[in-house]
């Protein structure tokens, strides 16, 4: 079958590099989000026969845990990336989990079939979107009447920002002629919607769900075991390498350093942690 892609930069980036790293490192990743799975999972309160559907699900931890707890349903994983989904599929077949299956597609437009779940789960994979009304009207119509959404979605509401933590972004922003920014060259290639209360709302509301609730949750990312490996860590996140892609080796040197520093009076026993907020959302298809 041929595969309709809308969101194109997204496609070529978790087709690139940073899905390469994602699917390279998938427990350093993990250190970062898994503080959000009992949010998510209380959230989603997945039941032994529940059919679920796990948008954007990367290298498939939030569907093999799906699908543990569904042991008399099943659980699809949907994501845009190639590399990330042949490390899902590997370790799902090496954990012999045999109700967990994944597609490569894109959701905003991917063909569902229709009313074929009861939950759809997401854990950061839902605000890439350059059209989210029509993604999640695309998602809601793989839900049965009645069947819920609960995702994890980031927060920035600003709240975030005030736990006295060294903003990174900030620092290497120092070394770079302008300022980095998340939300940069055009909309479809930077996440830039579904992160406040407000705008997850009028997208679940316009893409026909009811009963939308949206709950801050705070969670600890593990950048690293010491500052110096979550700098290294952070230097390898694929925006950042993207915006120091001009920039000298001796001027990213030297950003890195910055960043080390900052980070090293946060070393502790159980490495580098950041406090952080998320936002978890729940919501009936109507
Ligand atoms: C931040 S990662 C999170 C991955 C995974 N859910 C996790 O928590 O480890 C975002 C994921 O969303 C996927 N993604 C982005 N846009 C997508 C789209 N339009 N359709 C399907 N997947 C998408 C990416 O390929 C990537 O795997």
């Amino acid at each position: 079958m041929e595969r309709t892609i809308a969101n194109t930069h997204q496609y070529e980036a978790w087709n690139g590099y940073e899905g390469r790293h994602w699917a390279r490192n998938p427990a350093r990743y993990e250190a970062m989000v898994g503080g959000f799975n009992r949010p998510l999972f209380g959230a989603a309160r997945i039941g032994p026969g529940d059919r679920v559907l796990d948008i954007g699900c990367g290298t498939g931890l939030t569907t093999r845990r799906a699908a543990l707890k569904a042991p008399h349903g099943r659980a699809l994983g949907v994501d845009l990336s190639a590399p990330m989904l042949e490390r899902a599929r590997t370790v799902a077949a090496e954990k012999g989990i045999a109700n967990a299956a994944f597609e490569q597609g894109d959701a905003q437009v991917h063909p569902f079939p229709a009313g074929a779940f009861d939950v759809v789960i997401s854990r950061g994979g839902t605000w890439y979107f350059a059209d989210p009304a029509a993604a999640f009207a695309n998602i809601g119509s793989a839900l049965r009447p009645g069947g819920r959404l609960a995702i994890g979605t980031p927060d920035s509401t600003g709240d975030a920002a005030d736990t006295g933590f060294p903003d990174l972004f900030r620092i290497m922003g120092e070394f770079l002629p302008e300022p980095p920014v998340l939300a940069t060259e055009d909309a479809e290639r930077a996440p830039a919607t579904m992160s406040t209360p407000g705008d997850v709302e009028a997208v679940l509301y316009a893409a026909g769900f009811t009963s939308v609730a949206v709950e801050r949750c705070s969670a600890e990312a593990m950048l690293g075991r010491t500052a110096e490996d979550a700098a290294d860590f952070v230097f390898e996140w694929g925006p950042v390498r993207h915006w120091f892609r001009h920039t000298d080796p001796e001027t990213e040197l030297r950003a890195r350093e910055a960043v080390r520093a900052a980070l090293a009076p946060y070393e502790a026993a159980g490495g580098v942690r950041q406090p952080g907020t998320g936002l978890v959302v729940t919501a009936v298809r109507g």
